[in-house]
């Protein structure tokens, strides 16, 4: 069965459910920045947490930081990024538009009938020049005695510049990670499709140091950890592949590369990339901060500089990559049922307590069973208008319970517990409830697409 998500639908559920909105849109939007809404950051947090999760509180081998945005602008000398960060750019003389030289045969001609760059008659394209990504200000408040500092293209180089201070306090030796999360920018030529790239965006990087003889090893171990990782929150396994990279899109610094990719409605595309970064770093650092980076083995006195194996992922990518994984529709009594099958740890909403009419006793029994949940797990009262369209309201926002109270409750305090997923409705016991939720919250879960699908 074709699946029937498409990146407008997705883009539409998304404004029409309070999950993401185009940022500064009173005065316009600026091009390619969201702002999260209520859903869309109980939702990206838990995709945030389960990583945690996987990195820290499932293994003893990984330490967590958060570094600064803005870092000495020699880090960015060191990293290669000040020379190497860079797209070809090509500009339209005519029109005015910028295209990536790489992306001719995908970038659409701003005349119509809409060609490739260069394909109109009109088209007067530049010679690509070389375009560096990263943000720049200034620190100090003149600007022009001011330094110039960037703002961190990726949250990596924060990670190395920390290798000594971690390996120092954490008592860790290779093999060894430093996992961290947060923002980073790039002023990328052609961003678009929503948040699969923006200029301003949420990064999940590890960096694993190792013996530099295990690194083979340790990246094939990284390799299948993260692809196990978005299995088992769900993502249907015939949508996510690994592919390797060609020598020639290698970055500068890795002697290996392969992306998790995903099946977005654009076509297979990155979700996360797992490189080979060898000791590039420590080694770039420690020559221009005049520095030892190196692993020292107090009892062999055996010294080594680390190499390291990065999974580096985009928390704004996955969050997209489960939303689109989860949208479905089906008909449901004549009706389209539209909903997001998300793992129940993902959904933003665990459990909604709806009493089924507004009078009879029935709110107030509802509000003593949300009192409790709500302690347990991310809970939400509802009271307003048909039980039919709260359900769907619900349905939209992917909260795979939904506890109606009913006149039933009222004689013998249980209550029905709506499954999102088959629309089942059992009967169960207040007293029982939150136990029974918090043990379907635990239970392994995989998607009713895919069976649908095989
Ligand atoms: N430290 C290595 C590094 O930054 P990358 O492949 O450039 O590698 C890692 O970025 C991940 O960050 C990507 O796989 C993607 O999920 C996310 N990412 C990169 N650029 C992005 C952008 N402009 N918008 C949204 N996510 C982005």
């Amino acid at each position: 069965m074709a699946d029937v998500v498409t990146m407008e639908k997705i883009v539409s559920l998304c404004k029409r459910r309070g999950f993401v909105f185009p940022s500064s849109e009173i005065y316009g939007g600026v091009g390619s920045t969201y702002d999260y809404g209520h859903y869309g950051v109980l939702l990206k947090t838990n995709v945030k947490n389960e990583w945690w999760r996987a990195m820290l509180q499932e293994r003893d081998d990984v330490v967590a930081l958060d570094s600064a945005i803005i870092q000495h602008p020699k880090v960015w000398e060191a990293s290669g990024h000040l020379a190497g960060f860079t797209d070809p750019l090509v500009d339209c003389r005519t029109c005015k538009l910028r295209f990536r030289a790489d992306h001719i045969g995908e970038s659409a001609c701003g005349r119509r009938p809409s060609l490739h760059p260069g394909e109109h008659e009109e088209c007067d394209l530049t010679e690509a020049r070389d375009f560096n990504l990263m943000f720049e200000t200034t620190v100090g408040p003149v600007k022009e005695e001011g330094a110039t500092v960037y703002l961190r293209p990726e949250t990596a180089q924060g990670i190395f510049v920390n290798f000594k201070n971690v390996l120092q306090f954490s008592r860790k030796k290779p093999p060894f990670g430093i996992a961290q999360i947060g923002k980073s920018f790039r002023n990328e030529i052609t961003p678009g499709n929503f948040v699969f790239r923006t200029r301003e965006f949420e990064q999940m990087e590890m960096e694993f140091f190792v013996p530099p003889a295990e690194a083979p090893r340790w990246f094939e171990h990284w390799l299948a950890e993260r692809e196990r990782w978005y299995v088992e929150l769900g993502i249907r396994p015939d949508h996510l592949r690994l592919r390797a990279h060609e020598a020639d899109e290698l970055s500068h610094y890795s002697s290996g590369t392969s992306d998790v990719e995903y099946l977005f409605p654009i076509g297979w595309s990155e979700l996360e990339g797992i490189a080979n970064r060898g000791d590039f770093d420590l080694s770039a650092h420690a020559a221009h901060a005049r520095e030892k980076l190196e692993y020292v083995d107090t009892a062999s006195g055996e010294r080594y500089v680390p190499y390291v194996i990065e999974p580096a992922a985009g928390a704004d990518r996955a969050t997209l990559a489960f939303l689109v994984d989860a949208y479905d529709e089906e008909e449901v009594e004549g009706e389209t049922r539209t909903l997001l099958r998300l793992h129940p740890r993902l959904a933003p909403v665990k459990v909604a307590v709806l009493p089924l009419v507004k009078k009879d006793g029935q709110p107030e029994v509802a509000q003593e069973v949300y009192a409790d949940l709500r302690r347990r797990m991310q809970a939400e009262y509802d009271e307003g208008g048909s039980i039919g369209k709260r359900y769907r309201r619900q349905d939209e926002i992917g909260t795979p319970w939904s506890v109606t109270v009913d006149h039933q409750t009222l004689e013998d305090r249980t209550v029905t517990v709506r499954d999102r997923d088959s629309l089942a409705q059992d009967r169960v016991a207040i007293d029982a409830l939150g136990d029974e939720l918090e043990r379907r919250l635990r239970a392994p879960w995989s998607s009713p697409k895919l069976s649908r699908d095989a």
